[in-house]
């Protein structure tokens, strides 16, 4: 099933929390230490090996998206665009999406999530295949109530799903990255706006879960789920990207490189890619990949 999945970046959001940084500015084209946040989840998508992808913005901002991203073609993928009027909940991606998606499996990552994994991508193609359900993932974090939180049984089963709880029941937050079978849309169809009236992501999973069609994959201590959401987890972000690539000399997210290693492009376009860089680090690097090809995974 996996070249029929298709991918939703949404990248909406008034970012409030980041003001005055925000305030003319889409958080997540913010710099993410070299690279703009939206390239983290863009390759995570990509390394899913999804290659047809619909990106939701702000209207304000959708314009300086387009500049950044273009039609994808570069990289080997095709990038579409839609807006968010208003901040309605993540979930009304899938009405957005509606005809982008039509009765296709689906997978929505969040534009200020990042992932970075050993073994990563490899798990990402496992998800992206059943042709079934929903697959969401679940990350122990210190302070799971800003989250949506799973529960579990004895034996590990998810028994229940719940937005920001006051009290909550485990540290497994789920993340920002969810798979879909092709019955998402219709789900949605069917949600009432919440409490702060949105249409919840949280509600859609509960769904999903009460059919008894929900896996919660669980992320181990060898992940890093990073969060962008205030001005301290934005710098903390950027510093452990800083590190890694640092002391490896390899970039995390770089969609140039994936591409490549995805076999999306081939060593021309790379090439090509390295000189629009000009006489940029990042143009160095995209030469280095060529003439080491490492096979590198994320
Ligand atoms: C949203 C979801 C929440 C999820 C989180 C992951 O929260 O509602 O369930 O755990 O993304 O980033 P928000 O960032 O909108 O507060």
């Amino acid at each position: 099933m996996t070249q029929d999945l298709r991918g939703i970046l949404l990248s909406g959001g008034a970012g409030t929390r980041l003001h005055p940084v925000t305030i003319s500015m889409s958080k997540q084209l913010m710099p993410v230490y070299d690279k703009p946040m939206v390239y983290y989840p863009l390759t995570t998508l990509m390394l899913a090996g999804i290659r047809d992808i619909l990106v939701i913005t702000t209207p304000r901002d959708q314009q300086a998206y387009r500049s950044l991203l273009g039609d994808g073609s570069q990289w080997g993928v095709s990038l579409v665009y839609a807006v968010q009027q208003e901040p309605r909940g993540i979930a009304e991606a899938f009405l957005i999406g509606r005809s982008f998606i039509g009765h296709r499996p689906v997978a929505l990552i969040l534009g200020d999530n990042i992932f970075y994994a050993q073994g990563f991508s490899e798990k990402l193609q496992q998800v992206a295949r059943p042709a079934q359900g929903a697959t969401v993932f679940g990350y122990w974090v210190r302070d799971p109530e800003r989250y949506g939180v799973a529960s579990f049984d004895a034996d590990g089963h998810v028994t229940k799903i719940v937005e920001k709880p006051e009290r909550p029941d485990s540290h497994y937050a789920i993340t920002g990255l969810y798979f879909y079978d092709g019955d998402v849309v219709g789900i949605t169809e069917e949600l009432q706006p919440s409490g702060r009236g949105e249409l919840e992501i949280t509600d859609v999973n509960r769904a999903y879960l009460e059919r008894g069609d929900l896996r919660v994959e669980l992320l181990g201590r060898g992940t890093a789920w990073l969060d962008t959401g205030t001005h301290d987890s934005l710098l903390d972000a950027a510093n452990f990207v800083r590190v890694i690539e640092k002391r490896q000399g390899l970039k995390i997210a770089c969609p140039e490189e994936i591409a490549f290693r995805m076999r999306f492009i081939d060593e021309q376009q790379l090439e090509r890619l390295a000189d629009a860089c000009g006489a940029s680090g990042y143009a160095d690097y995209l030469r280095a990949v060529l003439r080491e090809p490492v096979p590198v995974s994320e």
